[in-house]
């Protein structure tokens, strides 16, 4: 339900309700802060999606290293409708949602066997989730869009109850590999309460590979990765009346064999300090010094199994591309 803080707006088929407003500008704040004035400095990667942010990320799905969301569509496109008649489910709810190709699928499979009722895209990019709802309104006929603009690590609560209609909730893309170990296995935990008994989660996990392939994923030719990387800091100038100087740091990403997942991270090119204003914080960079932007970790069967299984899921199903380099888990309430 809507409180004061929460935008909506209506008309006859979409429904977005903003929930981040005022909290999200202290999420950045208190995460600039805290990131930046650690021995070893990190910005978590949520910040990246800003409209600007969405669009690059749109063009990193296109590039041809970035082998990621191809395979993730072939899965969908061959077991969409299994996955959808095992659930008789006519309801989405989409984690970062960000554009809707993917999701058009499921909504095909429901619409196709008349079950498709609502559509609940959730993202903190509200550029991203308006797009995608006003695509989405004109071609189901009679779908509901719910949007939330809301951060599904702190505000699942805010979810709109399922109606008695089976849902399936999805979290594709590979953003569960976006957070450490111990806070994804919380958020697995959390997106668990949105489900009943006959509800399922749809998870796509990019899985460990080559590290060559990775490392290429991160690194591609046209330099779209790095400037979504250096994203982060046209937001905090922008948000919190920074004045980095982005180009003034270098885009690193390698795969780190140890965890099994990729980083990205920000190298300064040379010495400098840093002013954010509305933070009235100062931030010197020796050369060389990194800033870490985002992981993305690369899963095993075994791995997802057990995070699922520390959030109270079991694994029902499990699909992969035809080359073994992304799955896709249908998972359920244990028991
Ligand atoms: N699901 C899409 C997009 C993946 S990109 C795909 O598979 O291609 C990750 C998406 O998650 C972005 O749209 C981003 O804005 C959103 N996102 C990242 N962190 C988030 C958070 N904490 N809460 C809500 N959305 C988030
Ligand atoms: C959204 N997320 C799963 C992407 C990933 O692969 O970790 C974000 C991204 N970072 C660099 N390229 C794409």
């Amino acid at each position: 339900m809507a409180t004061e803080s929460a935008l909506q707006r209506q008309d006859s088929k979409i429904r977005i309700e903003s929930w981040l407003a005022r909290a999200d500008e202290r999420s950045l704040a208190d995460n600039v802060r805290k990131g930046l004035t650690s021995r070893v400095k990190q910005l978590p990667p949520k910040h990246f999606y800003d409209e600007r942010g969405s669009a690059l990320f749109e063009r990193i799905c296109d590039l041809p290293e970035y082998y990621l969301t191809r395979a993730e569509r072939e899965i969908l496109t061959e077991r969409a409708e299994v996955i959808v008649s095992a659930t008789e489910a006519g309801e989405l709810v989409e984690l970062g949602s960000g554009s809707p190709d993917k999701a058009r699928l499921l909504l095909d499979a429901m619409f196709a066997r008349g079950a498709l009722v609502r559509y609940v895209p959730v993202d903190v990019s509200e550029a991203a989730l308006t797009d995608a709802a006003a695509e989405l309104a004109s071609e189901y006929e009679g779908l509901q869009i719910h949007g939330v603009v809301a951060d599904f690590e702190r505000q699942l609560d805010r979810m709109p109850q399922a109606d008695g209609t089976p849902r399936v909730v999805a979290l594709l893309g590979s953003t569960i590999g976006n957070f450490p170990p111990a806070s994804r296995r919380a958020l697995l935990a959390q997106i668990a309460t949105l489900l009943g008994a006959s509800d399922r989660l749809l998870i796509g996990a990019d899985l460990v590979k080559d590290p060559a392939v990775l490392e290429a994923a991160y690194n591609d030719s046209q330099g779209v990765t790095a400037e979504f990387n250096r994203n982060i800091l046209y937001v905090i100038n922008r948000e919190l009346d920074g004045d980095f100087d982005p180009p003034a740091f270098e885009h690193v990403a390698f795969f780190d064999p140890r965890q099994e997942w990729m980083e990205m991270r920000l190298r300064a090119r040379r010495k400098m300090t840093v002013r954010i204003a509305d933070l009235g914080l100062e931030v010197s960079f020796a050369r060389r010094e990194e800033v870490r932007t985002e992981i993305s970790a690369k899963f095993t069967r075994a791995r997802l199994r057990s995070d699922l299984a520390a959030a109270g899921l079991e694994v029902r199903e499990w699909y992969t591309d035809d080359e073994e380099r992304f799955a896709l888990a249908v998972a359920g309430l244990l028991g």
